[in-house]
């Protein structure tokens, strides 16, 4: 098995939901290794989410298409950990525009200056959405070996991205390996997502938001989970390869609003059916025997109840990190009918 001891990281996104919890994690457990966050604080990633370790890591402000700064940063790292995307399906059918400038062209844009720099480890945090959907009675779960099949213009472009990885992997030798995650949760979510959506509407006294009948099916996994795999990859991960990362954590969209209407002590029947998402992927559920088996993962917060319950109280005890943008998202989907 190959090792790597990474010491000085570059974390593009590192002030968005899964990066900002990547970064606390690597401060957190494994204090000599030197952190540096490339982030454009765009609307999805906020200075505060890196508060508590601002004195520990260096924020740089800037995007991962500007090539020149890139490559500044890029010469001073061991490992590209890049989180940074647009990272929203809603967002991307209203205006798919800036997914095809950060996903495509910023990764692009990281690839060339890692070419640059053989020594360097890039590691690319994508999504299982690349591989389409699933109908819901398919006992099937995505594997490294499913083919690309993308729905939305975001997850187009995210397979778009993890196919320029491959080839520069392929073509120029860069060192990367990518990984393919189901839907995260946790504290630091962005409230446009469903869990912090409906969570921030139960503590304003609103009705969850449902799309549809409810029916469709994500694989949750906690995000504290999906960071140790990241870590374990950007360890031991063979150069070239694909990790799915999941937690066999399956469940519609119905069971987990009655299960957040549980914890909140209300009727389950207190939600909102609304407009559905156009091209409403099904269900995704993945098969990470790969990662389990070659590296050891495995994820440690699997109790779906427990793991909603501490986020509920994270939202309880941050409202001055959601509020300020709460009204504004319920604006845009109420705009859509949702
Ligand atoms: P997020 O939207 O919360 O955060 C994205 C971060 O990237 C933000 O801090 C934003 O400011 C930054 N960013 C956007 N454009 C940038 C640019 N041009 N230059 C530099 N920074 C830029 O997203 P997330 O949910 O944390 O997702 C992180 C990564 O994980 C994405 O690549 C996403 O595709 C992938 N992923 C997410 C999930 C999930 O459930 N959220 C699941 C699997 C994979
Ligand atoms: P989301 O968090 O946007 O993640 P993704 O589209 O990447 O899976 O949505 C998760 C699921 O929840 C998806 O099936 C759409 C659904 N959804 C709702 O039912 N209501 C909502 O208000 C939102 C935002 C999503």
């Amino acid at each position: 098995m190959t090792t790597r001891t990474p010491q000085r990281l570059l974390v593009t996104g590192g002030a968005g939901f899964i990066g900002s919890n990547f970064v606390h994690q690597t401060v957190d457990q494994r204090p000599g290794v030197a952190v540096t966050v490339l982030d454009a604080l765009t609307y999805a990633g906020q200075r505060s989410s890196l508060e508590p370790v601002a004195d520990r890591i260096e924020l740089v402000e800037g995007s991962i298409t500007d090539a020149g700064l890139v490559e500044r940063l890029v010469a001073d790292c061991d490992t590209v950990v890049h989180f940074a995307a647009e990272s929203h399906n809603d967002n991307s059918l209203r205006d798919p525009s800036v997914f095809i400038q950060t996903n495509l062209v910023g990764t692009y844009t990281l690839l060339e200056a890692v070419r640059r720099h053989p020594d360097v480890h890039f590691h690319h945090v994508s999504t299982d959405e690349v591989y389409g959907d699933l109908a819901l009675d398919d006992p099937a779960r995505f594997a490294e070996s499913t083919p690309y099949n993308p729905s939305s213009p975001y997850s187009a472009t995210k397979a778009g991205s993890d196919l320029l990885v491959r080839a520069w992997a392929r073509s120029f030798g860069v060192a990367a390996t990518l990984s393919n995650c189901s839907n995260n949760y946790g504290p630091y979510q962005h409230v446009e997502k469903f869990i912090p959506r409906q969570i921030t509407n139960l503590i304003d006294g609103r009705r969850p938001k449902l799309y549809g009948a409810g029916l469709n099916v994500r694989d949750w996994i906690h995000v504290e989970d999906h960071n140790a795999a990241v870590w374990r990859i950007i360890e031991a991960g063979r150069p070239g390869e694909t990790y799915l990362i999941g937690a066999d954590g399956e469940r519609n969209n119905l069971d987990v609003v009655r299960t957040l209407l549980a914890v909140f002590g209300q009727d389950p029947q207190a939600f909102d059916q609304v407009n559905d998402r156009p091209g409403h992927d099904r269900r995704y559920a993945i098969d990470s025997s790969k990662l389990r088996r070659e590296l050891g993962w495995r994820p440690r917060l699997t109790d779906f109840a427990a793991g909603l319950r501490s986020t509920v109280e994270w939202y309880r005890a941050h409202e001055a990190w959601w509020r300020p943008v709460k009204a504004a998202v319920e604006a845009g989907y109420a705009a859509q009918g949702q």
